[in-house]
């Protein structure tokens, strides 16, 4: 049975997972709309993530997605973090703050967190995906074992054949273009930055497995052109961050709608993995930090989120982590369940023309 079929979508369109803006209320509209809805409990604890997931299960029957990161665990690396924190120190003053003392590993890598494991298998959602990388075999073979279907983000073939080679049912190809962090297994890695349409045609050559686009996708137009290239459906993140149903704050979706979507960046400086941003201030002190390396995600988050808190109480909201890709100008605000019709229409437009 095809992709779309086993999970009753009626469009081929799976809504981002994105932790810390998407919600359970998004997520469970989208896929009453016919689509593929997706939490992101990377951020959370295993009772965090059963939450959601029972939030989910409260307003549809649909199916749905659970999201992890799975980074490799962060190094403490002491002269690396106090030297990141001192050139952070200068912009925290601005605002009258300082910089945390320490930073925190402010929440565990999937692989770090037996009781995810235990969590997923007693609550068998139907969709789990990994970000950031893949847990171990064994881990992957209980999941699979237990009923539930998995995906990966890969941004290269070398990553889409471990993926495949450890038993992943279907890949998120991550293009260069996609908002959000970028799925890179190791961030220190060569990144060749493949887009969207470059690393889509080669997974849909060169593997079996179910290719689901990611990046730059904004509207049907964009879900066709994915098809067209052999992928069974888009992911899209960007344009799900002006529905009302996402967490995203006042500023966030008033930057969406200003010249800065114009302008998004990948930047390093705000968590300590690639992810594309907004252009803000944020962004902008890439000059001022060159040279010196941010600590090891997500210990660098710890102080980039204390960041924006310090300016954010200032009344400068230029620190928001307000993360989006290529196409963020092309976001719609609208109530989830009628983007997801929108898009459907403009899908079926896009294919019959
Ligand atoms: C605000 C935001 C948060 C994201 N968080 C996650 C996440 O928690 N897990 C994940 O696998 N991908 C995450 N992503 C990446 C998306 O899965 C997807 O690759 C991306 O949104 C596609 O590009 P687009 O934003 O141009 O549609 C996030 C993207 C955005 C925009």
């Amino acid at each position: 049975m095809d992709f779309l079929d086993r999970f009753g979508l009626t469009v081929p369109l799976v809504q981002a997972p994105m932790a810390g803006v998407s919600t359970p209320e998004l997520a469970s509209q989208v896929s009453e709309a016919g689509a593929l809805g997706s939490i992101g409990v990377g951020a959370t604890d295993a009772d965090g993530a059963a939450a959601m997931i029972a939030a989910v299960r409260a307003r549809t029957g649909g199916s749905f997605n659970v999201n992890f990161f799975v980074h490799a665990t962060p190094r403490t690396d002491a002269q690396r973090e106090t030297a990141w924190l001192a050139a952070l120190a200068p912009v925290f003053a601005e605002f009258g703050a300082e910089p945390p003392a320490q930073l925190r590993t402010i929440y565990n890598s999937f692989a770090d967190d037996p009781a995810m494991v235990r969590m997923l298998l007693a609550l068998r959602p139907p969709i789990v995906s990994f970000h950031f990388g893949l847990p171990d075999a064994a881990v992957i073979a209980a999941l699979r074992q237990a009923g539930m279907f998995l995906l990966a983000t890969v941004t290269s073939l070398a990553e889409a054949k471990r993926a495949r080679d450890c038993g992943i049912d279907a890949l998120v190809a991550q293009g260069i273009e996609a908002g959000g962090h970028r799925g890179i297994f190791d961030p220190d890695s060569r990144d060749d930055a493949l887009g969207t349409m470059a690393l889509t045609r080669l997974l849909v050559r060169d593997f079996e497995l179910p290719i689901i686009a990611a990046g730059g996708i904004m509207d049907g137009a964009g879900i066709a052109a994915a098809r067209a290239l052999g992928a069974v459906a888009a992911q899209l993140g960007t344009a799900f961050i002006a529905c009302p149903e996402s967490a995203a704050d006042d500023a966030y979706r008033a930057a969406l709608i200003s010249s800065a979507a114009h302008h998004s960046r990948m930047t390093r400086l705000i968590s300590g993995r690639p992810a594309r941003a907004l252009a803000n201030r944020f962004t902008a002190l890439e000059t001022q930090l060159s040279g010196v390396t941010p600590p090891d995600y997500p210990r660098a988050y710890d102080a980039g989120k204390a960041l924006n808190a310090a300016a954010k109480a200032s009344g400068e909201a230029g620190f928001g982590v307000q993360w989006a890709g290529q196409g963020a100008p092309l976001s719609r605000a609208m109530p989830a369940a009628k983007l997801v019709a929108q898009l459907r229409d403009e899908f079926m437009a896009a294919i019959n023309r």
